[in-house]
């Protein structure tokens, strides 16, 4: 049975994610801050699937998080064979105001740690001449986001870093794949202080449960980029066609409160 282990775990669509995998049976590493809503899902999908579920509370804002994480499962013993980077929260408000303290973390969040996750599992998946690696990057990856300009300008990082790296590890049988989703219901809005930006105020936005079932399916069937909804995958296309000056200015009306 194959052990996923999933940052950022606790809630939105770490947790939806975890859910998917265990209703398959698999076991599981949970990472994220909260330990007790980590242990509350172990508990539940213990009870659940029978499976096993091994959490791991931890800052990923600290540098070297992840060395922390891959010794604790190298030390027990537990092989990773899909790695999902899903950790990761966003920030409102114009760089001029925003903390940097905050913005520093954010980077070590959404890219530092996603990047050492990856560099430390990748060789045993090598080696084992398999695995899969699922990164969380975002609609914001094809769009510059002013008001949220340093969180959107960590997803094309997010894209780039993965599109480039399944191209090096196919052939060893490992697939990365970069799961690009629109505005989702989920803790981000509250975490980001952008809950009553425009981007959230649809009444129809995709759930944490359909964004992780579209991004679980991808990474099983091993594709490169896949962008959820119909009209997010419109937006990325024609904002290759229009100049970027207005694609600025109308993602920053769209983002704006
Ligand atoms: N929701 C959206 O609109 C949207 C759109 C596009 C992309 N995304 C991406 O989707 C991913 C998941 O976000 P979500 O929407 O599910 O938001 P969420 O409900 O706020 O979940 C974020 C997860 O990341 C974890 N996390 C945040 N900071 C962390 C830290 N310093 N150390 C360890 N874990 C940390 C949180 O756990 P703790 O708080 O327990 O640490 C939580 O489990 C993110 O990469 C986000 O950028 C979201």
């Amino acid at each position: 049975m194959k052990t996923a282990l999933i940052t950022g775990a606790s809630s939105g669509i770490g947790l939806e994610l975890a859910k998917i995998h265990a209703s398959k049976g698999g076991n599981l590493v949970v990472v994220a801050r909260n330990k007790a809503k980590l242990e509350e899902l172990k508990s539940d999908l213990e009870k659940q699937y029978g499976i096993h579920v091994y959490v791991i509370a931890k800052d990923l804002a600290v540098p070297n998080a992840a060395i922390e994480v891959f010794e604790e499962t190298e030390n027990d013993g537990i092989q990773i064979d899909y790695l999902i980077n899903n950790a990761g929260f966003g920030l409102y408000g114009k760089f001029e105001h925003t903390d940097w303290l905050e913005e520093s973390n954010m980077i070590q969040v959404n890219i530092t740690a996603l990047t050492q996750f990856t560099k430390l599992y990748l060789p045993g998946m090598i080696q084992r001449k398999q695995g899969k690696i699922l990164n969380v990057a975002s609609t914001a990856a094809f769009v510059p986001g002013p008001t949220m300009t340093v969180y959107c300008a960590t997803k094309p990082y997010v894209l780039s870093f993965s599109e480039a790296l399944n191209n090096e590890v196919s052939h060893y049988g490992i697939s990365v794949t970069a799961l690009c989703p629109g505005a989702t219901k989920s803790g981000f809005s509250v975490a980001a202080k952008a809950d009553k930006s425009a981007l959230f105020q649809n009444s129809k936005l995709a759930t944490s449960e359909e964004v992780a079932q579209f991004g679980y399916d991808a990474m099983m069937k091993g594709k490169q980029v896949v962008i959820h909804g119909i009209l997010n995958k419109f937006l990325a296309f024609i904002v290759r066609f229009t100049p970027r000056v207005l694609v600025v200015k109308i993602s920053r009306k769209v983002i704006d409160k």
